[in-house]
């Protein structure tokens, strides 16, 4: 059994190798090639870990998140398994309702976060019995009381988030200490970046997530891959 205590005396890579000796080739990434997660992409990648890494291309998103991911394949060589969503639920989808059906209401947001994500997420992860993520508790309120380890009952497998107390500044010091590719888009005030219709920059001050689904109450700012 994994024990958030020993976890926490652990540096990142201890942390990665020893999920990948706990889980053999059962335990999977998933990348938004958000800076957090380039930081994790990074040490699994240069430690050659037996661990999937994946990431889910909903259709929507930046020009510059196709560019990390393109740099990413460049500097490290490996393989980043792409998830698309499911092509008929697409047009379905969109000869239905149009193109930007989700910003008319939540459920319409939801159903497209369904559709171009948590589906994807859910072929994406079977037959894993460990889910690595890059959230972190600074992200959110919703996410301010979150455990490095815990166990996702929907999916039935432990889910663990290794970067669950780092600070913003130590992801990004990271960044630099390693000089690993990231999106530029960070550099323009967009902090968290999801698809490009449902994010914009944050002004100064604003919280973390404020660009994400900005027209949306703060409670019900999750897509539906975190959810419990
Ligand atoms: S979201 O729920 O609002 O979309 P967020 O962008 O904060 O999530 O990212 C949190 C974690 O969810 C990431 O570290 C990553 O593990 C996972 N994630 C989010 N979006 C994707 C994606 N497109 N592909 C793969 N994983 C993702
Ligand atoms: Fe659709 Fe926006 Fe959700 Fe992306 S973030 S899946 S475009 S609703």
């Amino acid at each position: 059994m994994l024990n958030e205590k020993d976890f926490n005396q652990l540096t990142l890579p201890q942390i990665l190798s020893d999920i990948a000796t706990k889980f053999p080739n059962k335990a999977a990434f998933s990348t938004s090639l958000s800076w957090e997660d380039q930081v994790i992409t990074h040490h699994i990648f240069s430690l050659d870990l037996p661990i999937k890494v994946f990431t889910l291309d909903t259709g929507r998103l930046f020009p510059e998140t196709y560019s990390v991911l393109n740099r990413t394949l460049d500097r490290y060589k490996k393989k980043i398994e792409v998830y698309f969503p499911n092509f008929m639920k697409v047009e379905k989808l969109v000869t239905e309702k149009g193109p930007i059906s989700f910003y008319e209401s939540l459920e319409n947001r939801k159903e497209c976060c369904f559709v171009r994500k948590v589906e994807p997420l859910n072929r994406a992860l079977q037959g894993t019995d460990c889910w690595i993520t890059g959230l972190r508790a600074e992200h959110s309120e919703n996410r301010s009381e979150m455990k490095m380890i815990e166990f996702d009952d929907s999916r039935n497998l432990t889910k663990i988030h290794p970067l669950a107390d780092w600070t913003l500044e130590e992801v990004k010091a990271e960044i630099a200490k390693h000089n690993i590719p990231y999106n530029s888009l960070h550099d323009k005030g967009f902090v968290s970046i999801g698809c490009q219709p449902c994010t914009r920059a944050i002004n100064e001050g604003e919280d973390f997530r404020a660009g994400r689904w900005w027209w949306e109450d703060n409670s019900k700012k999750e897509c539906g891959l975190h959810v419990k």
